[in-house]
């Protein structure tokens, strides 16, 4: 077996949405080094992002780009179309969590629609838009990044929670429906990453000591360790894996 032919991105053209910093950041980084062209998106223009995957020699055209826009994200399609002809890769990464953790009882509806706009519409959006494109071409691969919190509940944290499991359950719908157009749509749930997402949470050091407790490897996971993982399900190494979930959580959800 050679696991790095399999493993290479070269002549592939990838979509990472939110990837200005943390765990997109990582996933664009590692598919320029293995070889992929990269359209690069975030709510904030993701210059420093699109810097370091120029230096790898990777190409890359980035955009601000909110995704939970639809004419926004029609546009970017129209333009990863224009400038590389195809989308072989899409990686629905962007995501926003809970700006506090009050009771269920006392969150309010725009806190509620704001989380669900960004995680599960936005990623519907993208979807749609791209896996157009990828029905008129060759195909393709998405990664949807999901979460342990939409496997398992979370308390307080209902529309995160429901924004996740609702993007695990469309990861599922689309594998069934474009199996027949050779795309393949798959996702993956981390459980707590050491990025800015967590740095509130990583600050007090009996909230981080309470965290890691129930996790059988006791640490947060590193960008990196999931990066890899999103490789793996976009390449050749993975043809015949659709519709799965990878969990990818220190243990965590194997008790
Ligand atoms: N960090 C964790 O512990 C953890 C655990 C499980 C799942 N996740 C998921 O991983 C993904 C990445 O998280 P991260 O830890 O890198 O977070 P992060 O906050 O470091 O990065 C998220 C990125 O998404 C961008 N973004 C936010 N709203 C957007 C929008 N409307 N349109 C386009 N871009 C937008 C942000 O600008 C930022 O660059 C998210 O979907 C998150 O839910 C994170």
């Amino acid at each position: 077996m050679d696991l790095k032919r399999l493993l290479t991105l070269k002549g592939k053209t990838a979509l990472v949405t939110g990837s200005a910093r943390g765990l997109g950041k990582e996933i664009a980084l590692g598919f320029a080094q293995n070889g992929a062209s990269l359209v690069l998106a975030d709510v904030e223009y993701p210059e420093e992002t699109a810097k370091q995957v120029k230096n790898t020699g990777a190409d890359c055209i980035a955009f601000q780009t909110d995704v939970s826009h639809e004419e926004e994200i029609k546009d970017l399609a129209d333009r990863a179309l224009s400038e590389y002809g195809k989308i072989d890769i899409l990686v629905n990464n962007a995501g926003v969590s809970q700006l506090n953790y009050t009771p269920s009882e006392d969150q309010s509806l725009e806190e509620w629609d704001r989380i669900i706009r960004i995680n599960l519409r936005g990623t519907f959006i993208c979807c749609k838009y791209f896996g157009k494109l990828m029905i008129d071409g060759d195909g393709g691969s998405i990664v949807n990044i999901a979460s342990t919190a939409g496997i398992t509940g979370v308390p307080r944290a209902p529309a995160y929670c429901a924004s996740k499991a609702g993007v695990i359950l469309l990861t599922k719908t689309l594998a069934l429906e474009w199996a027949a157009h050779a795309i393949r749509v798959n996702a993956i749930a981390p459980h707590y990453l050491e990025t800015d997402l967590t740095r509130g949470l990583r600050e007090s050091e009996m909230v981080y000591k309470g965290l890691i407790k129930p996790i059988p490897m006791k640490r947060f996971g590193k960008a990196s360790e999931i990066a890899n993982t999103v490789l793996f399900l976009v390449s050749d190494a993975s043809t015949y894996t659709t519709g799965t979930v990878v969990c990818v959580d220190g243990g965590y959800l194997a008790q």
